[in-house]
């Protein structure tokens, strides 16, 4: 196999080393709470999750936010919302840049412990706060979400000078306490499809990756899903050959290189951007 074939088979792994000691902590704080809080992407809500999770989180109750959800086609936010439901998860679109349905979500956490609220009030123990955390992958939104729900509101607790080691704890309600830190999960690349998914949002660092290959690979996706979106955006004829697509976003943007050829780098960085920032429309990548 040439470099370039090599190159390109793994063009969408990238594994940071300090991401073992994130799991790390991740399965320590999970001892802690009662209940996990997932976000994902409900642009590709399948490939910016870690299956681990159902293992790492076995016997904690959980919500699952479909966040960014404001990028999303509003149709398929339904759909995976059912999704998860029928997969025995409590779910819940969010866009919590806006703070749109983050309300909501204490009610759904109360709904997904009271079995637990339930055993705890038969064992003589009243008046325990739920507690829960955060988790999702790098960039799905988890601090926003935390700044979001908690809002200003909050009071912290631990951590008190005299009590090493504490954990930061938020004080929501009398009913619900938020580990301030979020748990860190890191998504399974196990086919080349979730980690093409993960360029695709930003989620993966552009620096590593072949921007005008990547944007071949989304034109690929959006001539199946979404043609007219990418039509109507560059006032382009076609959008059924990615190659000469790209060119025709090129020309239909002006991005000529000195030669006066269609830039096709320059067309791809513009696509990516105007995806990536919701420009394109609201676009779900994944179907339930
Ligand atoms: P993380 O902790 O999981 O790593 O993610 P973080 O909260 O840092 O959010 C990553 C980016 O996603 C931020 O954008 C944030 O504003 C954006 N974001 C989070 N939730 C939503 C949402 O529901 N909808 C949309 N459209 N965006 C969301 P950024 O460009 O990195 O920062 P900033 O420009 O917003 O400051």
């Amino acid at each position: 196999m040439d470099e370039k074939q090599d190159q390109s088979r793994n063009r969408y792994h990238w594994y940071p080393g300090h991401m073992t000691k994130a799991v790390r902590m991740m399965q320590e704080d999970i001892k802690l709470v009662d209940l996990i809080i997932e976000l994902v992407d409900a642009r590709i809500p399948l490939s910016s999750r870690n299956p681990d999770i159902d293992r790492l989180g076995t016997g904690k109750a959980r919500v699952v936010l479909l966040n960014k959800s404001d990028l999303a086609d509003p149709e398929y936010n339904k759909q995976w919302g059912l999704f998860f439901q029928e997969q025995g998860a409590y779910a819940l679109e969010v866009n919590a840049r806006s703070g749109q349905g983050v309300k909501a979500v204490s009610g759904l956490v109360q709904q997904a412990c009271r079995e637990k609220r339930e055993r705890d009030r038969k064992r003589g123990i009243v008046n325990r706060p739920v507690r829960a955390m955060v988790a999702g992958i790098p960039n799905v939104g988890k601090s926003t979400f935390i700044n979001s729900f908690a809002g200003k509101a909050c009071t912290k607790t631990g951590n008190k000078p005299g009590v090493t080691k504490g954990k930061q704890w938020i004080r929501l309600n009398k009913e619900l306490e938020l580990l301030d830190t979020p748990g860190i999960l890191w998504p399974k690349f196990e086919d080349d499809n979730v980690g093409r998914n993960l360029a695709f949002i930003g989620s993966m660092n552009d620096e590593v990756i072949f921007l005008e290959e990547l944007a071949y690979d989304l034109l690929t996706v959006l001539g199946g899903l979404y043609p007219e979106a990418v039509r109507e955006r560059y006032q382009i004829e076609r959008c059924d050959a990615p190659g000469e697509t790209l060119e025709a976003i090129a020309q239909s943007r002006g991005c000529l290189t000195k030669g006066a050829a269609a830039d096709r780098k320059k067309a791809a960085a513009i696509l990516l951007d105007d995806f990536r920032s919701g420009r394109l429309g609201r676009i779900t990548l994944e179907r339930p």
